[in-house]
């Protein structure tokens, strides 16, 4: 496995910083990229070790440290490793605006932080599709569960989730207060210390959301449940419980809320701690418990367990006088039994009395008082421990929604969060903190087989010679510790076991036999004089990586033992409270079987989170505690140089720095600053080696600043590399503007492309409709002609499918036509040709249009104008065609008179008398005999018409005597009236002339009613003179009208022409 050298840069002046991508134990690339998002606060000393200028200074390193944490910079990195320092205050990094900012961000990007960690895990498990886990060290209270939460948190927050992840999400959230509650205590380094070692799994799917979860619990610190030490209390949730749990539940669990009235609570003198509020705490955690999926009576069998420890213990001994105990405190212990589900009597005869079995043989003995307070202890340990493990299991259930994935998924990965006890150095170290520091070791050991080794193994897989460098391999601290035989945990578990008196002390020696030797084990014994001071005979020292500590044996061998009678796990089993009865398992009493020692048991465990975490690529948390006070602003410069030491710190910089500053993979190095070399930009075609080779020459890199790996170009100096860097940051605005000119270039032309295309289909999808449209419309049109053509043809057939359009056709045609052109006037004869298939049609319309328009006609003549109508109507009967001067009398109208009243002599009309004047004209009266002309009026009455001279009326023509009218057919005025030849009062026919010959005719023939008595003649008039005589009017045309004797005695009439 390999790892890379990250290195950057800070200069005050210049806003970059060189970084490298997260490359931790091999495979990722690095990357180096601005610094531009950190602002100066965040530059304050340097932000990764690597840049220290004294690396070899744990001085400067620890300047560096108390610089930024005096800012408030807890973070800083040693490459990929993050340093925190514990601020002991809230700091104003942790919001969802930060993790904003973390999100998707590369790791060196923005200031050091447990986001861009947590970040870059999550990112090269989605990448890389390889199970991560995130190792949190550091020693009691340097903030390595506050780490762990704000990595939960950033996960839960930033992940992609839907509502049922965010079930989990809650859940995965909730199970903290719950476990802390039960789990941590407050200790004297520590007021919420973790007393057990928690791995957790957080499972994602191939999208990257969280569904699952798995937690794995290491050694519960049990003792603290019986005893503390001053100063420090017993797990958070008994003082929870008194505190917050309100009266009815204390009444119903039989318990007061002094916790001084509890044994168990007392021994570290400390019921409060101003830091912690149980009573908050107490809500928190019964809020979190549904929401994990306890039901409400396993939250009250819980309960009644953790009362039941307190009840425990309280119950006392006395001592019977024949060594014998008994129980002083009896209610106490029928409540207890009650609460733990068991029977009364049984609890009481178990607590105070062993079972042993001889030679096949069950015997009962009873236990003097000693005896009893353990036994009494041993089943509060019990009894809290294995309910704690149940915990962890019922959170496991409700974690682990997808089960089946969890198991099989190939899809799934995995980030695995370690938060283990940190190194631990008390005044009196006993098993415990034996066990504690051993897994710190072996957290150690992990640390140099991941980082430090494979360091140094890189340069060998790469071929580059370096000075290796040393560091202190732990392992040997490991061996004395769990070597099979010859280890210490070996040589306790055979003190246990070994048949005989055994104890604490025989345990001291026979290590003090066994491992005496080994450098890093001393005892009272062995010891030098000056060492021998600090060692007392019950201890041995160990000389872990970390320091020294002298271990107390006292309580080593009852404790690797966690013996508990026989016959309280028998009463145990029988418990009715399930959450008992599911940890005291009836099959463990019927096993002969000794379990494993505890001791063992931890070891094995710890040998199973090795292979857990070795299958996963890590990634480090060191946690650093900066003054024992647990007060804010404080950097206690001796604790934390000895933390720095233990942790491995200076060492893992040194092996950073030592070899090379930094690494790149050809590729990566060539990518990056290919542009600052003619032949290597844009493009180098050749081998990946010969590119880089021929970039470093033109850049002129010395033959000892940089060495050529198999794939990798190592630089010794981080000068080098920020040369080259700000070569490149010079040249960045020549590449910006190629990188311009061809990306506008290439935008255009997509753009121009992309429009391109649009018109071509825009302009084809048109140019198609258009033609479809013609196309369209030609079929239609040719249809049309077809149809026209075919129906013309059979135009004269009948009706049919063939001539029906055509026919159709011409019919709306010429009605359409017709409706255009409809006669406008009765006079109008014009009418349209009809087809032949709408003569009849045709005709019939005509006819009632006519008749329609002389309905209009007639509904608009008055009376008089009928009246003119009428006579016209005469007018035209009589002379129509037969005389030529009547055409010009159709458009001049009749008149009632063309005499004015006044015209006719006033002796006249009394002639008359009642026969009034309907009509008067001036004639000219020609005599019968020389044709003189005389001017007369002509006046008609109703039954007789007179001719006037002047006053006196000269011939009276009765209508009824009336024998004819005679009129020439040329122009002229000419009329004779026929009168009889037989009455002698006339004088015979009337020739008379008037220049309105047509009108007078007509009136008198109509008052006459003789419209058939008018003759026309043309040629000449025959006319009666009297008795019996005739005369002729002849009528001849000529250029003006003169009327004259003729040379026969006829009257000659010169018609004016009119045509
Ligand atoms: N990032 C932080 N911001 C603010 N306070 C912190 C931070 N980290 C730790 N602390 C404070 O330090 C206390 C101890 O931290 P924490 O419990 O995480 O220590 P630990 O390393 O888990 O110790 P132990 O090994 O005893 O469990 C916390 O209760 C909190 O008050
Ligand atoms: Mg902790």
């Amino acid at each position: 496995m390999s790892s890379l050298f990250n290195l950057g840069k800070v200069q005050w002046n210049c806003s970059y910083f060189v970084c490298l991508q997260r490359a931790v134990f091999g495979l990722m690339i690095v990357r180096l990229v601005m610094e531009s998002a950190l602002t100066a606060r965040d530059r304050v000393g340097v932000q990764d070790f690597v840049l220290l200028e004294n690396y070899n200074s744990e001085a400067a390193f620890i300047e560096n440290l108390r610089r930024r944490f005096r800012e408030n910079l807890i973070y800083t990195y040693i490459g990929s490793v993050l340093v925190s320092v514990n601020p002991y205050k809230e700091l104003e990094i942790y919001s969802k605006q930060q993790m904003e900012r973390y999100r998707g961000v590369s790791f060196y990007e923005i200031s050091p932080h447990i986001y861009a960690l947590s970040d870059n895990t999550y990112r090269a498990m989605r990448t890389e599709r390889k199970d991560q886990c995130i190792l949190i060290s550091g020693e009691s209270g340097a903030g390595k569960t506050e780490a762990s939460k704000k990595i939960l948190l950033y996960y839960a927050v930033t992940c992609p989730t839907n509502d049922h992840m965010a079930i989990l999400g809650d859940r995965l959230l909730q199970s903290n207060p719950v476990l802390e509650a039960f789990g941590n205590a407050k200790t004297l380094r520590n007021d919420n210390s973790s007393r057990f070692g928690k791995y957790m799994d957080v499972q994602f799917d191939f999208r990257g959301t969280p569904v699952g979860g798995h937690i794995l619990n290491y050694l519960l610190e049990k003792s603290r449940v019986v005893h503390q030490n001053h100063g420090e209390r017993n797990f958070h949730i008994f003082y929870q419980l008194l505190d917050g749990g309100d009266d009815d539940l204390l009444i119903t669990l039989d318990l007061e809320r002094n916790p001084q009235n509890y044994r168990y609570l007392v021994k570290g003198n400390c019921p409060r701690v101003s830091s912690i509020s149980d009573k908050n705490n107490w809500k928190v955690v019964m809020k979190a418990l549904p929401v994990i999926g306890f039901t409400e009576e396993e939250v009250q069998k819980l309960l009644n367990i953790i009362a039941s420890v307190l009840h425990l213990g309280n119950t006392q001994f006395g001592e019977g006088e024949e060594g014998d105990t008994y129980i002083t405190t009896e209610t106490q212990t029928s409540n207890l039994a009650k609460l733990l589900g068991v029977d009364g009597s049984a609890l009481r005869e178990a607590l105070t009395h062993k079972k042993l079995t001889a030679k096949g043989e069950e015997m009962i003995s009873p236990l003097n008082y000693e005896q009893a307070v353990s036994a009494r202890d041993a089943l509060a340990k019990a009894v809290y421990g294995r309910t704690f493990t149940w915990l962890v299991e019922k959170i496991n259930q409700s974690l682990a929604l997808k089960e089946e994935i969890y198991h099989s998924s190939k899809d799934s990965s995995v980030i695995g969060l370690l938060d283990i006890y940190g190194f631990e150095v008390l005044q009196q170290n006993s098993f415990e903190q034996f066990c504690i520091n051993y897994c710190n070791e072996k957290l150690q050991q992990l640390f140099i087989e991941l980082t430090l080794r494979s360091e140094q193994e890189e340069y060998e897989t790469e071929g580059i010679a370096w000075e290796t460098v040393q560091y202190f391999d732990n392992k040997i601290i490991c061996d004395l510790i769990e070597e099979k035989h010859k280890g210490i945990i070996s040589i306790l578990d055979e003190e246990c076991l070994r048949p005989g008196e055994t104890c604490d002390v025989s345990f001291l020696e026979k290590l003090e036999d066994t491992v005496g030797s080994h450098p890093h084990f001393i005892t009272h014994k062995l010891a030098n004089g000056k060492t021998r001071r600090v060692v007392s005979r019950e201890e041995f020292r160990l000389l872990h990586y970390a320091g020294e500590v002298n271990y107390n044996v006292n309580g080593f061998l009852d404790k690797n033992n966690d013996l508990l009678n026989r016959n309280l796990k028998e009463v145990m089993c029988q418990s009715d409270n399930q959450i008992l009865s599911h940890c005291f398992r009836r099959e463990e009493v019927i096993d002969q079987k000794r379990p494993e020692m505890a001791a063992t048991q931890f070891k094995n465990s710890l040998m199973k989170l090795m292979e857990i975490l070795m299958s996963k690529e890590p990634s480090y948390v060191r946690c650093i505690k900066p003054n024992d006070a647990k007060q804010p602003g404080r950097f206690d410069e001796v604790l934390v140089r000895h933390q720095v030491k233990y942790l491995g710190l200076m060492e893992n910089l040194r092996v950073r720095r030592a070899g090379f500053a930094y690494r790149r993979r050809f590729e990566a190095f060539l990518q990056r600053y290919k542009p600052l070399c003619p032949e290597t930009w844009p493009n180098w075609h050749g081998r990946l080696v010969d590119g880089v080779s021929t970039l470093v020459n033109h850049l002129g890199y010395k033959a000892e600043e940089y060495k050529l790996g198999r794939s990798k170009i190592f630089i010794r100096f981080p000068k080098t590399l920020f040369t080259t860097e700000d070569a490149l940051e010079a040249k960045k605005p020549e590449i910006a503007l190629t990188l311009q000119t061809s990306w506008r270039g290439y935008r255009e032309r997509a753009k121009y492309q992309r429009i391109r295309r649009a018109v071509i289909v825009i302009q084809s999808g048109w140019r198609g409709m258009k033609a479809r449209r013609r196309a369209k419309r030609r079929r239609q049109a040719a249809e049309l002609i077809r149809r026209f053509i075919k129906g013309f043809i059979y135009r004269h057939e009948e009706y049919c499918p063939e001539n029906e359009y055509f026919l159709d056709h011409v019919r709306y045609s010429f009605l359409k036509n017709l409706r255009q052109n409809l006669p406008k006037s009765v006079l109008d004869k014009s009418w349209p040709t009809p087809p032949p298939s709408l003569v009849e049609a045709s005709e019939h319309l005509r006819r009632l249009h006519m008749r329609n328009m002389v309905i209009k006609y007639c509904r608009r003549v008055q009376p008089e104008w009928k009246k003119q109508m009428m006579q016209k109507v005469v007018a035209s009967e009589i002379f129509k065609d037969q005389k030529d001067s009547y055409p010009l009398s159709v458009g001049r109208l009749f008149l009632d008179s063309r005499l004015e009243r006044e015209q006719i002599n006033l002796k006249v009309i009394q002639t008359l008398g009642s026969d009034k004047v309907q009509y008067g004209v001036s004639v000219i009266k020609y005599d019968r005999r020389g044709f003189k002309p005389r001017p007369r009026q002509l006046l008609l009455t109703n039954t007789f018409a007179v001719l006037v001279d002047r006053t006196k009326i000269k011939q009276r023509i009765d209508y009824a005597a009336l024998r004819g009218i005679s009129v020439g057919s040329l122009s002229d005025g000419m009329f004779v009236l026929h009168m009889p030849t037989e009455d002698n009062k006339q004088k015979g026919d009337a020739v008379l002339h008037c220049s309105h010959v047509i009108e007078v005719v007509t009136k008198l023939a109509m008052m006459a009613n003789k419209t058939s008595y008018v003759n026309i003649n043309p040629g000449s008039i025959r006319f009666t003179v009297a008795r019996g005589k005739e005369g002729i009017i002849d009528f001849i045309r000529g250029s003006e009208l003169k009327v004259a004797k003729g040379k026969r005695g006829h009257l000659l009439v010169v018609s004016q022409r009119l045509f």
